[in-house]
């Protein structure tokens, strides 16, 4: 693997899942492989979880990890080519990046979309600029449009909870529900979830790809939301996607929970009905559902106490399961170079 930006630089999720659930069992199997190795995380944007996980993950396999926040303490980075810096910005990426290149082994970049200009975030120019000019490895703290190791964790988590329950031999139904929030929200997570689940049920055989309910075994994926919160097709083909959240609901063995505002007309908050908030009440629909959330989370705006703090709820194990999927990627990378 030469970089993570997205589930395309993956070649074999299954294997990538199952590598971490070995770190999971025994974190430090491979604590030399990063030994005289240094990775940079670079914050434009705040984050608890992901820069938490990235460190350990890294210290776990022997690497030295060093945070910049760039976004609080470094200077206005301008991504532009051909930019007339008389603005805010102070330093060009195509300077600081190749210097980040000679600081560090692997560069590791967390950006957030600007939410104005559509056509901009999409263009995903701050991480392609960092990968362009960094001329080393690049991963994706989440970007504008994707948070792949939010993803990468998700698939973990479903997977750890198959193997416990042992459901495996069905065809799972992966459920993503809209939520409501009190400020617009990026796509990235439910971009990210929509092409990891996609991918991963393509893995198996077509006929066990993800698709309706007719379908025999793979995943039966369904995402749910209000009128005017249609995600990308790029992202979303290959799921069913229902206004109706009961409907969607029903037999589902897996709710993801997250909020994002409008991709149309971008970056917009239209409906916010209350009522897309996932109850206990609503849960009796699912299979007996296990309920995910990336954190953070507002409470009974996003999701409820009563789910949250109830059993189906697995929002801790898979905040704890980011640093087995960062250590893997991590892994892959260092194989890689080496
Ligand atoms: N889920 C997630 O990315 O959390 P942080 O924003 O805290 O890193």
């Amino acid at each position: 693997m030469k970089n993570f930006i997205s589930v395309n630089d993956v070649t074999n999720i299954d294997a990538l899942v199952q590598k971490a659930l070995a770190y999971k069992a025994d974190p430090f199997k491979d604590k030399t492989l990063g030994t005289n190795k240094r990775i940079g995380c670079l914050f434009l944007n705040p984050s608890m979880r992901t820069r938490l996980s990235t460190q350990i993950a890294a210290q776990n396999l022997g690497m030295d990890a060093i945070v910049f926040n760039v976004g609080s303490e470094g200077w206005a980075l301008e991504f532009e080519e051909e930019a007339i810096m008389s603005g805010s910005t102070v330093e060009h990426v195509k300077d600081a990046a190749p210097i980040m290149g000679k600081y560090f082994d692997v560069l590791a970049i967390r950006t957030f979309p600007s939410l104005k200009n559509r056509e901009d975030d999409y263009s995903e120019l701050f991480i392609k600029q960092f990968v362009k000019y960094a001329g080393i490895p690049v991963v994706s703290l989440e970007s504008a449009t994707l948070h792949p190791l939010q993803s990468l964790t998700d698939i973990i988590t479903i997977e750890e909870e198959n193997q416990k329950s042992k459901i495996k031999s069905q065809k799972l139904k992966i459920v993503l529900t809209w939520a409501p929030h009190v400020k617009a929200l990026p796509q990235c997570v439910a971009n990210s979830f929509s092409q990891w689940i996609n991918a991963w049920g393509r893995r198996l055989t077509p006929a066990l790809s993800t698709g309706g309910e007719g379908e025999e075994g793979g995943i039966n994926f369904v995402i749910t939301h209000p009128e005017d919160y249609e995600l990308s097709e790029q992202f979303t083909k290959g799921a069913t996607i229902t206004h109706d959240q009961d409907e969607a609901l029903k037999g589902a063995d897996f709710v993801y929970v997250k909020n994002w505002s409008t991709y149309t007309d971008y970056g917009k908050i239209y409906c916010n009905d209350p009522e897309w908030m996932l109850t206990n009440e609503k849960l009796q629909l699912t299979n007996n559902a296990k309920v995910m959330h990336c954190l953070p989370v507002r409470r009974n705006v996003e999701l409820s106490d009563e789910i949250l703090d109830g059993p189906n709820s697995l929002v801790t194990q898979e905040a704890s399961n980011r640093v087995w999927a960062a250590q893997a990627v991590l892994s892959e990378i260092l194989k890689a170079k080496s």
